[in-house]
This record gives C-alpha cells, sequence and structure tokens, in this order.
C-alpha cells in the first residue's frame, strides 16, 4: 500500500516533469537546435557557393592569361610585332581588350611579361636616364591600372625591372611599387593619387601633369627625378628626397607651390664652388 502510494506519488512527479518539459522546453530547444541547424547549412551552402564562384572566377583569368600569353606568340610568330608593323595597331587592340578583363593580379604579370618581351620599356635606362629613342609596342596610356601591385619576386635583391617604361595617362590610383626599377620611366599626365614607392628608384622619371596627392616615396631613391605642374599635396616625402629631385610649379606635400626647386641648382653650385676653389 505504502509502496503503490509512493509510485503513484513518483508517476505523477515523473508525468508531471515530462508533461512541463514536454509543453514547454523540448520544442523550445528543439526549435531552437532547428533554427541553429538550418543556418549553419545555410551558411554552409553559401560558402560552398562562394568557393565555387572565387574557383571559377580564378580559373577564368588564368584562362584569359594563358591565352593572352598564346596570341601574343602568335603575333610574334606571323610578324604582328615587327619594327615595320609600328604603330603596331592590331597587337594594342586585343592588348587592350584583354586587359580590360583582367583582375589587378593578372594586370601585373601582364606588365612583367610585356617588359620582359621588349614590348614596353624599349628604350636603354641602365644608367638612369634614356639613351635611345624607340617607341613601346603595347602603349599603356589610358589604361587603368588602379591597385595593381608591382613587386620584385626577390625584394631588395634584384628590383622589378620596369626601366623606361611609359605609362602617361594611365590611372594607377593606389597603386604599389615594391623594389622597382623605374628609371627613365614617364608618368606624364598620370593618376597616381596614393600610389606608394617603396625601396623603388626613379633615377630620372618624368612626372608631368601628376595627381601624386597623398602618394607615399618611402625610401625610393629620386635621384634627378623631374615633378613638374603636378599636385603632391599630402604627399610622404623626405628632405632628402626634395634635395635629390626637381620640381617646378608642383603643389608641395605642405600644400605650398613650389618655385625652381633641383637638384640641378644643387648640382651646378657644387660645380661653381669646385671651379672657385680650382681657380683659387
Ligand atoms: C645601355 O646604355 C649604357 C650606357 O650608355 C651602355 O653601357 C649599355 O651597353 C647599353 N645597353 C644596351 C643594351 O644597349
Ligand atoms: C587628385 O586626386 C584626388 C583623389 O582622386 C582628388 O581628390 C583631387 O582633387 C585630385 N587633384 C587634382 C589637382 O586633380
Ligand atoms: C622654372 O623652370 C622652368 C622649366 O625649366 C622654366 O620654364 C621657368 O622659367 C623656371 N622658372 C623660374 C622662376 O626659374
Amino acid at each position: 500500500m505504502v509502496d503503490n502510494k509512493k509510485r503513484v506519488f513518483w508517476h505523477f512527479t515523473f508525468k508531471d516533469i515530462l508533461t512541463i518539459l514536454c509543453s514547454a522546453a523540448i520544442p523550445i530547444a528543439l526549435a531552437i537546435y532547428t533554427a541553429i541547424g538550418s543556418q549553419q547549412q545555410k551558411e554552409q551552402d553559401e560558402k560552398k557557393q562562394k568557393f565555387d564562384l572565387e574557383q571559377s572566377t580564378q580559373l577564368r583569368q588564368q584562362t584569359l592569361y594563358d591565352e593572352f600569353l598564346n596570341n601574343i606568340f602568335k603575333l610574334d610568330y606571323y610578324g604582328y610585332l615587327k619594327e615595320r608593323k609600328n604603330p603596331w595597331a592590331f597587337a594594342n587592340a586585343y592588348y587592350r581588350a584583354a586587359d580590360r578583363q583582367w583582375d589587378t593580379i593578372r594586370k601585373a604579370d601582364v606588365l612583367k611579361f610585356l617588359k620582359e618581351k621588349h614590348l614596353i620599356g624599349r628604350n636603354n635606362c641602365t644608367e638612369g636616364c634614356k639613351t635611345t629613342n624607340l617607341d613601346d609596342i603595347i602603349r599603356l596610356n589610358e589604361l587603368n591600372l588602379d591597385n595593381v601591385h608591382l613587386a620584385s619576386q626577390t625584394g631588395v635583391l634584384n628590383k622589378l625591372n620596369l626601366q623606361c617604361v611609359s605609362f602617361d595617362q594611365v590611372s594607377m590610383s593606389n597603386a604599389i611599387f615594391s623594389f622597382a626599377s623605374l628609371n627613365g620611366a614617364s608618368f606624364d599626365g598620370a593618376q597616381l593619387d596614393k600610389a606608394k614607392f617603396d625601396g623603388s628608384s626613379l633615377l630620372c622619371a618624368s612626372f608631368n601633369s601628376v595627381n601624386l596627392s597623398g602618394a607615399d616615396f618611402t625610401n625610393s631613391d629620386l635621384t634627378g627625378a623631374k615633378f613638374s605642374n603636378s599636385d603632391m599635396s599630402g604627399a610622404k616625402i623626405t628632405k632628402d628626397q626634395i634635395k635629390q629631385a626637381y620640381f617646378h610649379n608642383v603643389i608641395m606635400p605642405n600644400g605650398e607651390k613650389s618655385e625652381n626647386t633641383s637638384s640641378i641648382t644643387t648640382k651646378k653650385s657644387t660645380t661653381q664652388i669646385t671651379t672657385t676653389s680650382i681657380g683659387q
């Protein structure tokens, strides 16, 4: 009898608990669990979709790049890159059409390729300034090369050779040049706001009518570089670098217009001093 009562009591209590659990807690827990589950599933699906998209985009970029190399080879093979084909209309039309479809990684790779194959920067600028006068086969003017990162593969060890390349009228906002040799390169009429020249060499480089606002010349050699009619407001450039280069009608980093300041003037006065001392 006592046992029975106990069992009933226990039974009720257990039933009560079960009822409470069943009516409230478990469905809520289940609902939460399901919600978490489907959210996770959704996130997984989205991740996979994003991954697939990235994979196919990468594959497409690689195909475009490979096709480009293939077609440049064909153009070369059939003589379209020969000197007598100047202004190389076919090669340029093809390059421009392809360039519109590349991402910034491919754009940088193609620039390196073009330089290696002597299709751009054909002049001799080993000593800094141009010593020859050859037209570039591929013209870069009016192209959009914003955000490209042109870097030497070996860093300080070997500079990326972009000597004498004409980047005239090219849009290169936020571009980064790391350990590049840009000796004799020209950027006339280019947009280079917030561009960064890191550990690069810019001997004899020309910047005429260039927007260089916020540009950064960290650790770069500006000996004999010419800046004219340009906006350099907010640019990062050291006093020593300012002494290395030549400035005419430039809005300087501090917002002031430059008088003619130049390394040429400095050199002249050095020569004069030397002459005077020899004369004495
Ligand atoms: C480039 O110019 C330098 C200096 O004038 C010269 O020593 C060098 O041989 C030239 N290189 C080529 C490939 O013409
Ligand atoms: C230079 O470019 C910056 C950023 O695009 C722009 O705000 C500024 O007005 C430009 N300066 C000139 C002189 O065009
Ligand atoms: C500054 O240099 C430019 C270009 O060489 C020249 O045309 C101009 O007369 C010079 N201005 C002054 C004030 O020396």
